[in-house]
């Protein structure tokens, strides 16, 4: 078995279990009583495919539960309590995606998936990685895939698709959802690997990598979260929004720095570049 360090910068990816996984468990908690409230009934999460009625009930349950998961902040909890395995592929200054998305895949439906893709293709950049939590245990079909050393690839030949519903902004798009998609030509699918994680693992990889699913062919619905992080100081794209991500963690060389600054601001306009630190000027 490599190192986690090891097994990323060969393959891409990492795959590991969490230190403390109590919040791994509220999470599972947090979403297990919002359907139970929503049909009346205590259900099964990996059988919420059998209760749902309709796709509108199940975009609004997924919309709201979502919101309901990123107001809880459960994920910064998470990383916080499990710092060294976030510290050892990036470092001491972590920032963290403000927000996580929930994912809900259920069996044979290809639109609560994204497809497989690169998130290098939609604004993000190879110094940005993604941790994929389960909050079910991950059977065969249902589990997420990443295509290993597909950091090595060059550029990849796409097709642009735009979404017939989705669109720009909309819940759909606010949760996750692209309004846009760019299928990879000719993808040797042979190649993905898509470990069966249990609730406790983690996956993390460079968003440069091949990943996702193109539907889900177990009989079980996947539920997990993700959330973006990365070293601090890492470049970002200029696209990306503000507040995309929050400061998690500071090295005390940071600290004092920020505090340094935050007294002599007009000094860090004299940086090469002072894009990549959120919180300048402000701690
Ligand atoms: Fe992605």
């Amino acid at each position: 078995m490599l190192s986690a360090n090891h097994q990323y910068t060969e393959e891409g990816f990492c795959e590991g279990t969490f230190s403390k996984s109590d919040m791994v468990w509220e999470l599972r908690k947090v979403c297990e009583k919002f359907v139970n409230v929503q049909f009346g009934q205590k259900i099964r999460l990996n059988e919420y495919h059998k209760h749902v009625i309709s796709e509108q009930q199940h975009r609004e349950l997924h919309y709201e539960l979502t919101q309901v998961i990123q107001k809880t902040q459960l994920h910064k909890e998470l990383a916080l309590q499990n710092l060294n395995h976030f510290q050892h592929i990036v470092g001491p200054d972590i920032d963290l995606q403000a927000v996580p998305y929930l994912r809900i895949s259920r069996p044979d439906i290809k639109e609560d998936n994204i497809g497989l893709h690169r998130d290098t293709f939609y604004g993000n950049t190879a110094y940005e990685l993604s941790c994929i939590v389960p909050l079910e245990d991950f059977v065969e079909g249902a589990a997420v895939n990443v295509m290993p050393k597909s950091q090595n690839l060059g550029p990849l030949d796409f097709e642009r698709l735009d979404h017939d519903t989705i669109t720009k902004g909309s819940k759909q798009n606010q949760i996750g959802f692209l309004y846009a998609t760019k299928e990879i030509d000719d993808l040797d699918r042979s190649k993905l690997y898509a470990p069966l994680m249990k609730v406790g693992d983690y996956l993390m990889f460079s968003l440069c990598m091949i990943h996702g699913q193109e539907k889900n062919t177990s009989g079980n619905t996947r539920w997990s979260i993700d959330f973006r992080f990365r070293n601090s100081f890492s470049p970002l794209n200029v696209n990306l929004k503000d507040n995309y991500y929050t400061n998690l963690v500071s090295s005390a060389a940071s600290k004092l720095a920020d505090q340094y600054y935050a007294r002599n601001p007009l000094e860090v306009a004299e940086f090469k570049s002072s894009a990549n630190r959120n919180k300048l000027g402000s701690a």
